[in-house]
């Protein structure tokens, strides 16, 4: 070790630190960037690249940039700049020694602030470069770094070196070198202010400055070791939302969650700052009130936040996901599914889209209407779309897309509820009441969706659906509901609802591996009965479509047990399955759906329960279609 072919300088703690978050980010940088990009990598002020704490070596900032170039096997220049020559020729040796002189690298034996204008004088279009500008004192100027920053990508990371030009603040004639520091003469005003207050006026003002050139600037204390003092800063430059997002995880990954290296004290305020609410409920707190009423991507709220404000992109997601499962705010998922698996996606990507207080809509011109369904009168649709990602395949979603409502099944499963439901029917019931028998809730979407990843009702449709229930019943008209979700208890309130309403739910099968690919995102099964076994018990009239019924290359089953689950109902629908390639292959279709309707009908007269046979499915009456009227 004492044999080494290059010098060291003394480790300190700070360095060590300065040195993993740019070890950290500049391995995400060169890896992301490098994908598309050549690179360049400029150390404005490199050191003489290696240092020794207690006999281990630990290099500088330019040998680690080299490293992860090579590690990363990316094509970039390396412009090493420094004003001693002896630190560049130690330089030298070193990469030597490490086995990475085969990398493209120029030694600038000069002044940073020179070198920098002429290469910029030079290039016009500059490759992607990150700058690492560590200078001992004061001496850089914002003219310079606003060169820098007029690319779009480049990015710095400088040392602020706060103590030195605290101090060099308080001498004289220092006019032009600090106003050349600060790219303005505001810093003067400060000049009166004394301690922390001092430190946070200077601070806010160069970090102002710096906004001006670079869309993100986020800086990070460093105290002296030992002492309760700043040291410097680490300002990062970026205009890439991302950039600035990363670099804050950096800092914050070896700084305890914070963003002010503290050295040792760090370890031990962390106890304390665990027993205060948590940051998580904190971010809840901002983003509730600063998005009220708006809907933002995550890309956005990243955008809006991220050198504003104390949150890091993971505690701001975390905190939406809370928000999110506390029903607080919708999330639209952009896929909704995973690639793979197809499973509903949980975590929140940049192009997501978060409703604060607030729901996609879609507005209509009319709503109630009369439907051709056979055992239907009048209908409502008032949701465009459904959650339930049926694929039976689902008619309503064919005939949305051939219509050019939606795009696709991507598009069909982000449901929107209609903004002007209320107002329509307010217009509505009076033109139709004496024509309308019954109205149907729904025949092309689902009253009740069930939100599967949250586990529960979509609550602004729950909400709708109640008003419009309520509205038509309190306007003398009786409604059937059907379902593939869950009911929820306040339908048994005689209050608000009529007690004539029929509620049913869809159930064509107890399989889950079947649910799993023909009705994925719906209600589990045994919870939707439960749910309108719940309404029967408190005396509700209810009922159950057994339809599109699969056929047995689809799924083997046993109908028997299917109706045994909800012999408490008063009426069943029962109905093969259309438009489905295996199910009209099925060689023995008519006998089956025969036998099938057979003993539907037998266990329907055994049990009290009135039964309608769906058209096209063996012994289909027409008596049985009013089914709903009044009366039956
Ligand atoms: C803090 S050290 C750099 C440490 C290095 N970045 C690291 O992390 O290992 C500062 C270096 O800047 C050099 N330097 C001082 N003034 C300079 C200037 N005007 N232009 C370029 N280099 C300068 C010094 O010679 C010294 O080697």
């Amino acid at each position: 070790m004492n044999n080494l072919p290059f010098e060291t300088w003394p480790y300190k703690a700070q360095t060590e630190f300065k040195h993993k978050v740019f070890q950290e980010y500049f391995n995400v940088w060169v890896k992301i960037l490098g994908r598309y990009h050549r690179l360049n990598y400029m150390d404005c002020f490199a050191g003489c690249g290696a240092y020794k704490k207690n006999q281990t070596i630990h290099f500088g900032s330019p040998i680690i940039a080299a490293e992860i170039i090579k590690k990363n096997d990316k094509t970039a220049t390396l412009v090493i700049i420094d004003t001693e020559k002896k630190d560049l020729d130690n330089i030298k040796k070193i990469l030597d020694y490490r086995g990475l002189s085969a990398l493209k690298v120029l030694y600038v034996n000069q002044d940073f602030d020179q070198s920098i204008n002429e290469i910029l004088d030079e290039i016009k279009d500059l490759a992607p470069t990150f700058f690492f500008i560590d200078p001992w004192g004061y001496s850089i100027r914002y003219s310079t770094l606003k060169r820098i920053m007029n690319n779009n990508r480049s990015e710095i990371l400088l040392n602020f070196m706060f103590n030195a030009i605290n101090r060099f603040l308080s001498l004289g004639s220092v006019e032009e070198t600090t106003n050349n520091l600060f790219g303005s003469e505001e810093w003067k005003s400060i000049l009166g202010k004394k301690g922390v207050e001092r430190e946070t006026a200077l601070l806010s003002l160069y970090k102002s400055q710096l906004k001006k050139i670079a869309k993100f600037v986020l800086p990070c204390k460093v105290e002296f070791p030992g002492k309760k003092r700043t040291f410097y800063y680490l300002f990062h430059l970026t205009n890439h939302p991302k950039g600035c997002s990363i670099m804050k995880s950096c800092f914050a990954k070896y700084t305890f969650g914070r963003l002010e290296y503290l050295g040792e004290r760090g370890s031990q305020l962390r106890l304390f700052e665990a027993i205060g609410e948590t940051k998580i409920e904190d971010a809840k707190k901002h983003l509730t009130a600063k998005y009220n009423n708006s809907s933002k991507s995550f890309f956005e709220i990243i955008e809006e936040n991220i050198d504003s404000t104390k949150y890091l992109e993971n505690e701001l997601s975390n905190a939406l996901k809370k928000l999110e499962s506390q029903g607080k705010i919708h999330i639209q998922r952009f896929p909704k599914t995973t690639e793979k698996t197809k499973r509903l996606r949980s975590s929140i990507k940049e192009e997501d889209l978060i409703h604060f207080n607030k729901y996609p809509v879609v507005k209509r011109k009319s709503l109630l209407y009369k439907t051709k369904v056979e055992y239907g009168n009048f209908t409502i649709n008032h949701v465009l779309g459904c959650a339930h990602g049926c694929n039976y395949p689902c008619y309503a979603r064919m005939l949305a897309i051939k219509y050019g409502q939606i795009k696709n099944y991507e598009d069909w499963m982000h449901p929107r509820v209609v903004a002007n439901a209320l107002e329509l029917l307010d217009k509505e019931i009076p033109k139709y009441k004496k024509e309308i028998d019954f109205v149907h809730l729904s025949f092309t979407t689902d009253p009740f969706m069930y939100d599967m990843l949250n586990k529960r009702t979509y609550p602004h449709i729950k909400e709708l659906t109640l008003k419009i229930l309520e509205k038509l019943n309190s306007n003398g008209i009786k409604c059937t509901v059907l379902t593939k979700g869950l009911y929820p208890k306040v339908l048994a309130s005689n209050r608000r609802f009529s007690k004539e309403n029929e509620y049913g739910i869809t159930l064509v099968s107890l399989n889950k591996s079947f649910k799993k690919d023909y009705e994925p995102y719906s209600s589990p099964f045994d919870l939707r009965i439960d749910h309108l076994k719940y309404l029967n018990d408190k005396g509700l009239k209810t009922w159950v479509s057994i339809e599109p019924y699969p056929t047995p290359n689809i799924v083997k089953q046993d109908l028997d047990k299917i109706l045994g689950k909800i012999s408490f109902v008063d009426k069943i629908i029962f109905g093969k399955m259309n438009y489905n390639v295996h199910s009209n292959k099925f060689s023995n279709n008519k006998q089956f759906y025969k036998e099938c309707a057979e003993k539907v009908i037998n266990f329907c007269n055994e049990n009290g329960i009135k039964y309608h046979i769906k058209e096209g499915t063996p012994y289909s009456t027409d008596q049985t279609r009013i089914i709903f009227k009044e009366g039956n």
